[in-house]
Parts: structure tokens; C-alpha cells; sequence
């Protein structure tokens, strides 16, 4: 979770910027936000302060019996600096090293590269001078989040929209080398995979793929590259994560052990089938013959533990044991064992309001640094005490 500092530039999609305020909240992030004038012209200031609880920069001079330092204090407590929307005008200022304003003189004062994302007219986008602009931003480390194509305000088509604040918000995570995943490749199964009776029917259960949603969200926020392999999740899919689908227990084992060479995380938290017909019947099976059907069932292989038996070369392998009662906790301290698994994640399926399907979850983590329990906590909270304790073993196994 960053200190960012977000720029607000003088044009009509200054708008969204609210937007963008908001997200980078979700995520955790402190946000302290420095207006230009034009920008006070498009939306009030007292908006963004309302938002962000915190005082809003808007201009060099304060109180002028009194020395003002405050472009050097929020240059010194940003840990990311990013401009959104970001004008021709602004671009150019900060490719001169102007500091004619706040905002440009703390983009001077601020020691790492900022975030810029740009908005204007097709033409003013395509213009040499912000082209060269952007240029130099860019070869002094700047990351630019590229506006979109579309409709723009004035009512013409091309580039120079703004990018959605989903987006924005994505790249922020994407290029904060302060995140403690940076670097690091995380793949998430997630939902719950369903095993074809015949072309129509299937054998399936109730996993949602909140919680590996969950997971993948705050992992590519700490600054992870996360891959989800989705078995089934009718989910909105965060921007700068990757999806494969795999629907059926086969499938996902074939997708995750492809994951494995290249993965320093596994995360398996999708829910699999332990069994699957032996034989898809061609069409729909017929009712109108015997009173009863039995379906001959096989076992299907344990993912899980197939990976537990290859070298683990550094990697931390996580599994989950969604288990029943009382004995629960025991049963998911031998699986851990079983198949030698760095992490098993235990909730209590017995327990109301908590598991398959629902928003809260109640966990405990059991590794080899012994165990935590969450309480009863949002899949998001609980996401991060398990990324916490990935982050754990990681450390461990570097230090091997
Ligand atoms: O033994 P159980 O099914 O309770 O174990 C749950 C854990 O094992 C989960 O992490 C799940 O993703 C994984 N699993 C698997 N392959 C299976 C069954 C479960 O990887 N066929």
C-alpha cells in the first residue's frame, strides 16, 4: 500500500480523476491529491478533499508571512507520483523541468520517475511537440498509461481519451518496484471445476472464485505478475492479470502443471472434482428408461499433490482444505503433510456466512511456521494474510 501523490490536470476528464481517487482507496493506497488552476476550472477542489480526508495542493503560496515548503514535503511522502488526466500542457511543463505551479514543482522535487496519464484532443495527442514530449518523459524512466481510442468530448473520433481509472489504478500496482511481490510470478487457481455427464449436465459444486479473485487482485497489487487459471468464474476480471480458463478437473491439471516451471507461487484455490463420470454419454441421457441411473465415477488426479511431489526449486506451493467440523483443522494439518504442500489454508465449511460463495471467510494458515487464524475477515483481508505468509516462505526459501 503506497503514499500516492495524484496529480489532477486541467481538462474535461479531470472528472474521472474521482474515479481514479477512489480505486487507488480500494486498494489501499493514501492518496493526497495537487490540482492545477485550469484543473479547479473542471471539478472542486473541496470534492477531492472531502475524498481523500487530507488537505488539497493548489497552490505554491500559502499563508505568505509564513515560510511554504509544502512542494518539497508532498515530493518527500509521495511514494508514487501519478498524473491523471495529464494535459498536453502539463507534459510539456514536466518534460522541460518547468516548476511554475505546485504540481510541476514537485514532479521536480520528486525523486522517482512519475506515472502519466495522458488526455486530450486526437490532434494535440498526435502533435510532434507532445509526441517529443512524451519521448523524453518516457527516456527518463516515465511510465505512460496510453489514453484510449473513441469518443472524445468535442465530439471527435481517435485517440487521446483517457484511460479508464481501472487502469490507471492497474499500472500503478504494475510499476511500484516498492511492492514486497515485485517480480515475483504468482498463479492462482481459481472457482471450481465441472465434470460433463453428457453434452448438456455436469457434475459440479459451489465455488464462486471470489477468494482466488481475491488473491490474484492483492497479489498483482503488491506488484506481482499473477496468472489465474479460472475453472468456471463468472467474475469481472481485474485489468493487468492474465486468464486461462480450464473447466474440467483434467483441464486444469494440464494448465497448471505448464504454470509450474515458470511459477515462484502456487496458489491452488479452486475447488476440484475428486471424481468424474467415466464416460460423457453422446447427447442427453435418456429418462424415460430406468427408474434409477448410476453413473460409474472415477477418480480424477490430485493436482495438488502431483505438484507437491516435483522438485520445488524455491517455489512455495499453497493449497486449500474447505473441511467440515471439529476434526477439521486436524484433517487439513495432515494434508498439508500429504501432499507437501508450504502453506495449507483451512476454513471451516460447517460455519455459517464464511466459505463457498459467500464474501466473508474465516481462515486459519497452517505452514511450517506454524499456524494464524484470520477471524472472520472479507476475502480481500483474508487474501492479504495469506499473500503475508507467502511472502513469509518466500523469504525463507530465498534465504535457503
Ligand atoms: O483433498 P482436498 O480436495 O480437500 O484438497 C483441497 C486442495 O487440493 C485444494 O488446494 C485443491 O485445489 C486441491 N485439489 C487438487 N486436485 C484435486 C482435488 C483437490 O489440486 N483433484
Amino acid at each position: 500500500m503506497a503514499e500516492v501523490l495524484l496529480g489532477v490536470s486541467g481538462g474535461i476528464a479531470a472528472y474521472k480523476a474521482i474515479d481514479v481517487l477512489r480505486l487507488l482507496q480500494k486498494d489501499g493506497h493514501r492518496v493526497r491529491v495537487v490540482m492545477t488552476r485550469s484543473a479547479q476550472r473542471f471539478v472542486g477542489p473541496a470534492t477531492f478533499a472531502a475524498l481523500s480526508g487530507r488537505d488539497v495542493g493548489l497552490s505554491l503560496f500559502g499563508d505568505e508571512t509564513a515560510p511554504d515548503y509544502r512542494h518539497l514535503e508532498y515530493a518527500r511522502e509521495a511514494e508514487v507520483m501519478l498524473i491523471a488526466p495529464a494535459t498536453a500542457n502539463t507534459i510539456a511543463r514536466l518534460a522541460h523541468g518547468m516548476g511554475d505551479d505546485l504540481l510541476s514543482s514537485v514532479a521536480l522535487a520528486y525523486p522517482g520517475p512519475v506515472m502519466v496519464a495522458p488526455a486530450m484532443n486526437t490532434r494535440m495527442w498526435e502533435h510532434p511537440a507532445t509526441r517529443a514530449n512524451l519521448a523524453t518523459l518516457e527516456a527518463r524512466g516515465a511510465t505512460i498509461v496510453p489514453p484510449g481510442h473513441g469518443v472524445l468530448a468535442d465530439g471527435d473520433v481517435g485517440a487521446g481519451r483517457l484511460a479508464s481509472p481501472a487502469d490507471i489504478v492497474a499500472a500503478v500496482a504494475a510499476h511500484r518496484p516498492g511492492g514486497d511481490l515485485f517480480g515475483r510470478r504468482v498463479v492462482i487457481t481459481a472457482g471450481g471445476t465441472r465434470e460433463p455427464l453428457d453434452a448438456v449436465r455436469y457434475l459440479g459444486n459451489r465455488s464462486s472464485g471470489r477468494m482466488g479473485w481475491a488473491l490474484a487482485h492483492d497479489a498483482r497489487n503488491r506488484g506481482a505478475t499473477v496468472t489465474v487459471l479460472a475453472a468456471n468464474v463468472d467474475l469481472p476480471r481485474d485489468e493487468g492479470v492474465t486468464y486461462h480458463d480450464a473447466a474440467t478437473a483434467e483441464e486444469l491439471g494440464r494448465v497448471a502443471r505448464a504454470a509450474w516451471n515458470d511459477a515462484d507461487v502456487m496458489i491452488m484455490c479452486a475447488a476440484v472434482a475428486d471424481y468424474r463420470p467415466r464416460a460423457v454419454a453422446d447427447g442427453k441421457i435418456d429418462k424415460s428408461g430406468a427408474p434409477e441411473l448410476t453413473i460409474a465415477l472415477e477418480r480424477t488426479e490430485d493436482i495438488l499433490a502431483r505438484l507437491g511431489e516435483l522438485p520445488r526449486g524455491g517455489r512455495v506451493l499453497v493449497g486449500f482444505a474447505a473441511e467440515a467440523g471439529e476434526d477439521g483443522l486436524r484433517r487439513a494439518r495432515d494434508k498439508r503433510l500429504r501432499k507437501n504442500a508450504d502453506l495449507i489454508v483451512h476454513n471451516d465449511i460447517s460455519r455459517a456466512g464464511t466459505g463457498f460463495g459467500s464474501e466473508e471467510n474465516a481462515v486459519t494458515l497452517i505452514s511450517s511456521r506454524g499456524e494464524t487464524e484470520s477471524g472472520l475477515r472479507s476475502k480481500r483481508e483474508c487474501a492479504r494474510l495469506i499473500l503475508d505468509e507467502v511472502r513469509g516462505l518466500l523469504g525463507e526459501t530465498a534465504a535457503e
